[in-house]
């Protein structure tokens, strides 16, 4: 399947830094209270809920995977680009990572617990993203949760120099309120949300954790007979 420009150019703009990426974020977990505690609620509420399998989508070098795993959830990762998934392998070899587009899983219909998407929606250009996320609910099963992380804000940028490296990469920053939205649109009902201020080192902008379920179908009533 052909792809568009913008894909091949993230694809390889992480193929560049996947090695430095995942030196540099290797702990910065550590440091984030806000966003374990968005990472720590969706996993207990994806075990409440019996039926574990996560795909971290747009997983990178597998920190998150890794972090899920740790929770006790059956975790996965998927990425883009090759070099990203070589590093998680190496990074974490008793865990699975493949490579993938989340604009085109291959996945099967209703068979996903959850899925995460830590800081990857950011690089699909906004007109696509409901293609995303019909997606995540295409895969997800009656009752599934989804996590969301993003930069929130409303202006594409682009850079040119990231991790010790020259890359071309676009990125957006998103509206909370417009991804709910969209969300909505997809069939994946917002439960919960978090906006928090940067952290004064490297974050520029306030960043947004959406937790949003796949409702589960409501039994369908037989007409009453008389
Ligand atoms: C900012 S990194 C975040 C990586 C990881 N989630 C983390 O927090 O460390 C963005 C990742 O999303 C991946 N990505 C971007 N667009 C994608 C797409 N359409 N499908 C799958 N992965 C994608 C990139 O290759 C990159 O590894």
């Amino acid at each position: 399947m052909t792809q568009p420009s913008d894909v091949h150019a993230t694809r390889a703009a992480y193929n560049a830094v996947a090695a430095d990426y995942a030196e540099l974020l290797r702990n910065e977990l550590d440091t984030k209270p806000f966003d374990r505690a968005m990472l720590g609620t969706f996993a207990e509420l994806v075990d409440a809920s019996g039926s574990g399998t996560v795909a971290d989508i747009g997983c990178g070098p597998g920190r998150i995977t890794a972090h899920l795993d740790s929770l006790g959830l059956a975790a996965f990762g998927i990425d883009l680009s090759p070099e990203m998934v070589a590093v998680a392998r190496k990074d974490h070899p008793g865990l699975r990572f493949y490579e993938g587009s989340m604009e085109a899983l291959e996945l099967a219909d209703g068979t996903l617990g959850g899925v995460v998407a830590w800081y990857s929606i950011i690089h699909t250009p906004p007109a696509r993203l409901p293609g995303v996320f019909a997606e995540f609910h295409r895969t997800l099963r009656d009752g599934g949760l989804l996590l969301l992380a993003f930069q929130a804000g409303d202006e594409p940028r682009h850079l040119d120099f990231a991790y010790g490296h020259e890359i071309d990469l676009d990125a957006y920053r998103l509206p909370p309120e417009r991804i709910t939205e969209l969300l909505l649109q997809a069939g994946l009902v917002v439960e919960a949300q978090l906006l928090r201020e940067p952290d004064g080192r490297y974050e520029k902008t306030r960043q947004a954790y959406l937790l949003a379920r796949k409702p589960t179908r409501k039994p369908t009533r037989k007409p009453a007979t008389s």
